[in-house]
């Protein structure tokens, strides 16, 4: 394939990205006064409002055809076909078949993976429902108070995420934990409030080897087993989450106890499978189907809807238009709703796991960025925090807000302010505050002609800093399933546009394979040779009494 930069639709989109340039989002909006419907659409339960970016009806036309020339769609219907399109692990990508609500065959090498997603389902199902009916107790017969999560990743990430977004729909009667740290302070600081007679552990782990989840999963079993003072209370207080069944025999989950997956589930794309436990615990299994709902509702958007109509595709788009096209290497994820705190988290390692690559699907180096820096946090926190880069500094980010019209929290008009920043905030980056207008809002105020001329600087907006807004009618278990699987076909399709591999993550490999070496050093075994000067001096610094200060 022509290198990706040289092609007629990046071609294009360069000529066009140097001749639109100047172009203010203030002008946008004056010349176009139905920017608004233009640049926006409801995918599914989600309406997505895309009209402060800095595009018009030409760079969407030009981005359209650079999604065709990358083969979007075709790509897309082999992933749903079950396609071995993640190529270095050799495995199908089929995160889809999880939440597929029809009757049909979804098929993976010849064998129809829907029997078994079923059944791992129900018997979710008949679980959760035993644990939060009292049903299924612990060894000494107490009724399950606490659920411990212990993960990492993906393994943690999306079920905490999604637990946190779901507080509404959560249940007094059994609290959920997460434990994802190897510092040991995140599992003895979870465990040192709880009653070993009524802790459930639930070990979320695809290939059951992660070093963190092991070491957190074996004080977990050594802490109740001293607690309940019986090795046998091991099998009625541990849950296996996992596609490694040899092992999480070897650890000693009964096989009932073992809530299987398989390779084709990717661990970032895994909270709709057995990974999602914790979630059905926490709200009940009627919730967790409804999440699933969610997420096809956005998959059939996904696979029918024309690329000019789809959200996942713009949104990737867009993306590609920003970092690719003016320049925008970070993106910022902004939930106004203090119940998707996490979401920045979850999306961090959902695009950047999959997309920080730089070589494409045929091994070769990449001549342009992939993945962004992705990072948020809540608003409005952040704009007490972080905001005044965004508006002012030299670096631009782009911004999605997300905000859902409805509140589970009607606490005093606290909503409508929450409604209001969000508002103001997208307005603010958008539109921006000319030194003029600075000027005279200091000369209304009052401010003598030095106080204005020094002042008008610093109180000036450039604007023009580009935002999407996605629009909720509420948190709810569906919209939420809708709103994870958009970012997620979104973050597939910017693989598909850059060519790149958006399911293997070879990158974290390195480091697990230098910690036992350094652990050794550390424990004063020899190894098979030096290391490098720095970590050899910092093991020095970190092992030698005296150093420590
Ligand atoms: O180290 C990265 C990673 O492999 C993620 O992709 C994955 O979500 C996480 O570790 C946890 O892996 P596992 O579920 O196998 O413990």
């Amino acid at each position: 394939m022509a290198s990706l930069t040289h092609s007629p639709a990046w071609n294009a989109l360069e000529a066009h990205a140097r001749a639109g340039k100047a172009i203010h989002l203030r002008d946008r909006f004056a010349a176009d006064h139905a920017r608004f419907s233009a640049f926006s659409l409801d995918a599914g339960p989600i309406f997505v409002d895309y009209s402060k970016q800095c595009v018009d009806a030409e760079t969407m036309r030009r981005l359209f055809a650079l999604a065709r020339q990358q083969d979007v769609e075709s790509n897309r219907d082999a992933m749903f076909a079950g396609q071995h399109i993640n190529r270095t692990e050799r495995r199908a990508v089929l995160h889809t078949a999880l939440r597929d609500r029809l009757d049909r065959a979804v098929f993976d090498d010849g064998k129809d993976v829907m029997p078994g997603v079923r059944d791992v389902l129900r018997r979710m199902r008949e679980f959760s429902n035993g644990v939060r009916h009292g049903e299924i107790r612990g060894f000494r017969g107490g009724v399950f108070t606490d659920v411990v999560n212990i993960g990492i990743g993906g393994s943690d990430l999306g079920p905490l995420m999604v637990v946190e977004a779901l507080e509404p729909y959560r249940t007094d009667r059994l609290r959920s934990h997460f434990v994802s740290n190897v510092d040991g302070a995140h599992l003895a600081r979870t465990l040192q409030a709880l009653n070993p007679a009524t802790t459930l552990f639930v070990v979320a782990s695809k290939t059951f080897t992660t070093q963190e989840t092991m070491a957190n999963a074996a004080a977990a079993r050594e802490w109740l087993v001293q607690g309940l003072g019986d090795v046998r209370s091991v099998e009625h207080h541990f849950v296996a989450l996992s596609t490694n069944l040899e092992a999480t025999g070897r650890f000693g989950v009964v096989p009932a106890r073992v809530f299987e997956f398989w390779d084709w589930v990717g661990g970032r794309y895994s909270l709709w499978s057995a990974i999602g436990l914790s979630i059905a615990l926490a709200v009940g299994m009627d919730r967790f189907d409804e999440l699933l709902d969610g997420a096809y509702e956005m998959d059939e958007h996904f696979r029918r809807a024309p690329l000019e109509a789809n959200a996942p595709v713009i949104l990737a788009l867009l993306g590609v238009w920003c970092s690719n096209f003016l320049g925008i290497d970070t993106h910022v994820a902004l939930p106004y709703d203090q119940s998707l705190h996490r979401l920045p988290a979850f999306l961090q390692q959902l695009d950047m796991e999959s997309n920080g690559k730089r070589v494409d699907r045929d091994g070769l180096p990449v001549d342009y960025d992939t993945g962004p820096v992705v990072w948020g946090e809540p608003g409005t926190n952040g704009q007490h925090a972080f905001f005044q880069l965004l508006h002012q500094g030299t670096r631009i980010c782009a911004a999605d807000f997300i905000v859902a019209r409805d509140t589970h929290y009607p606490v005093g008009n606290q909503h409508q302010l929450l409604l209001a920043n969000c508002l103001a905030q997208s307005r603010a980056l958008a539109f921006g505050k000319t030194e003029t207008e600075a000027r005279h809002e200091l000369e209304r105020q009052g401010a003598t002609a030095d106080a204005t001329a020094e002042l008008a600087p610093y109180k000036t907006f450039p604007g023009n800093r580009p935002s999407n807004t996605l629009v909720l009618r509420k948190l709810t278990p569906a919209t939420l399933g809708a709103l994870i699987a958009l970012y997620e076909h979104k973050v597939f399709v910017q693989g598909v546009l850059w060519n790149i591999g958006s399911f293997d993550q070879w990158g974290v490999e390195l480091g697990k394979q230098l910690a036992p070496e350094v652990l050794s050093r550390l424990r004063g075994e020899s190894s098979a040779g030096p290391m490098d000067a720095s970590t050899e001096g910092l093991v020095a610094k970190l092992t030698t009494a005296t150093t420590a200060r």
